[in-house]
């Protein structure tokens, strides 16, 4: 975590911070590095995204640097908020002039009371995003770090510069942020820090969906997701923005037989997926693969607790989770449905011999979503039973590789009957009818089975045989 004055000035060796401290210095003004910038030199994650802060007017100084960097730069002035961006293929500066007023990155109110650094500092998040380096040429690379942000980053502890109810309550998202950072660095928060967010916890409510997505998003691309799960069923933030998964808590038993606690299956499975996948589409159907059995969860005298068709449920819930909470309902909302109707079909497969014809109708199914969804499934098995696990494993390599041999024979991935309807009803003479989709879904059922393959000459043959047999007559 230290760095010696020659390394710290080196990472603010590069042209834009050069020029920025040539402007503030003509313009007579102070100019600092701010925030995530000088986190990350810390902690080693090189960042593209320069916050620059001035005690001054933010426009004026980028208004200087523009100039300065001539035709290369392009620059976005906010009036009302009071800063402005440049942007050139390289890098991207924010300007923003010191504030009195709680610094929120996105706020949408205009709020720019001018105020000192130690003003700006204070109303910044957490300590270690609270850093600020010295731009002016005589004090180029002096580090200001009021609260140990520093201290705090060797300790690897989340923590606000001020008491946390005025922190939280400046801009709630941050009892959110602050969960988010503790994810993704794997730190701690401290624990006055962390009452705080269960005592404001109701407040996220004037937040925007938006927001709240954007940090659970990036909780979900975490290297572990689980701790910020963990963390936000903790201070009861999650049963406020995830119902659906708050209610996946909780193991009950009956006749002396249990069922598995839910949640922490879920978070086993996103834990694991998050080794093998960053795809953060395929996560989400991690966090969701589950999410209908509670609505499905029985007791059968016979077979003890059952979650019949969770999964079919489960792709049907989603359209209004998605809806609820601003996620986008698009394609990338129907990928997630896919795997969530299909999380359970490769290890059936596994589960039972594996043939051909079970294989083929599982790449009709996924079509190009098949590799994700076996990297779903994998993550799925979280048995303790060490003899299981490795029999499935084992089933999902032939899995695997009967997949790569079958599409390779028969490429029903994306299959498209090489008979179409159209032809179906010109054979025959017929209108759009039941029995011209009863011969279509024939000859699909056939070429999925094995018992023609994926070819026109042999569907149409097979196509005139079951037309005969359905009394059908040529015209
Ligand atoms: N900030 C804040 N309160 C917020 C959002 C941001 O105090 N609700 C301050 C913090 O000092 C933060 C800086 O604004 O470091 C920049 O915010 P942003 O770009 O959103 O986040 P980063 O800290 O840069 O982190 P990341 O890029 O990972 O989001």
């Amino acid at each position: 975590m230290y760095l010696s004055k020659d390394e710290l000035l080196q990472y603010i060796s590069a042209k834009p911070f050069h020029l920025v401290s040539e402007a503030a210095d003509e313009l007579g003004v102070e100019a600092y590095v701010v925030g995530g910038y000088v986190r990350d030199i810390f902690l080693c994650r090189p960042s593209k995204d320069i916050d620059i802060v001035t005690v001054g007017s933010g426009i004026a100084l980028a208004e200087q640097v523009a100039k300065k960097i001539g035709r290369k730069a392009s620059l976005s002035v906010f009036k009302n908020f009071g800063t402005a961006l440049i942007k050139t293929r390289e890098f991207e500066l924010e300007f923003v002039g010191a504030r009195k007023e709680s610094y929120t990155h996105d706020s949408r109110k205009p709020v720019v009371e001018d105020g000192t650094l130690e003003d700006d500092q204070n109303r910044r998040d957490f300590t270690i995003n609270a850093l600020a380096i010295c731009l002016n040429r005589n004090r180029y690379g002096e580090l200001v770090d009021p609260f140990d942000g520093l201290y705090d980053m060797e300790d690897r502890i989340i923590r606000t510069p001020l008491d946390p109810d005025i922190t939280f309550s400046d801009d709630p998202l941050r009892m959110m942020r602050g969960i988010r950072f503790a994810t993704q660095l794997g730190f701690d928060i401290e624990p006055e820090t962390f009452d705080a967010i269960e005592r404001n916890k109701e407040r996220i409510h004037i937040i925007s969906g938006e927001r709240i997505i954007d940090e659970l998003n990036k909780i979900i691309l975490s290297p572990k997701p689980s701790v910020g799960f963990d963390l936000l069923d903790k201070c009861g933030l999650l049963a406020l923005i995830f119902p659906e998964l708050d209610a996946l808590k909780g193991a009950e038993t009956k006749e002396g037989i249990g069922h598995k606690d839910n949640f922490s299956h879920t978070l086993m499975v996103l834990d694991r997926l998050a080794k093998t996948s960053d795809n953060l589409w395929l996560r989400w159907a991690a966090l969701l693969h589950d999410i209908a059995k509670p609505a499905t969860k029985r007791w059968d005298a016979k077979q003890g607790w059952t979650f019949h068709n969770h999964n079919f449920i489960g792709e049907k819930m989603l359209p209004a989770i998605f809806k609820r909470m601003k996620l986008p309902m698009n394609e990338k909302m129907k990928f997630v449905q896919k795997m969530v109707l299909l999380h359970m079909r490769p290890i059936a497969l596994a589960d039972d011999e594996v043939t051909d014809s079970a294989v083929r109708r599982l790449l009709f199914d996924a079509g190009d979503d098949v590799d994700e969804l076996m990297l779903l499934c994998e993550a799925d098995i979280t048995s303790k039973n060490p003899e299981k696990v490795r029999r499935f494993l084992n089933n999902f390599k032939i899995v695997r590789g009967k997949l790569a041999e079958i599409e390779e024979k028969d490429r029903v991935r994306n299959f498209q009957p090489p008979v179409s309807g159209e032809e179906i009803m010109k054979t025959f003479g017929l209108t759009p009818s039941r029995p011209v989709g009863e011969l279509k879904e024939l000859i699909k059922d056939a070429i999925l089975d094995g018992i023609i393959p994926n070819e026109y000459e042999a569907a149409r043959a097979f196509m005139l045989q079951k037309a005969a047999e359905m009394g059908l007559k040529e015209c």
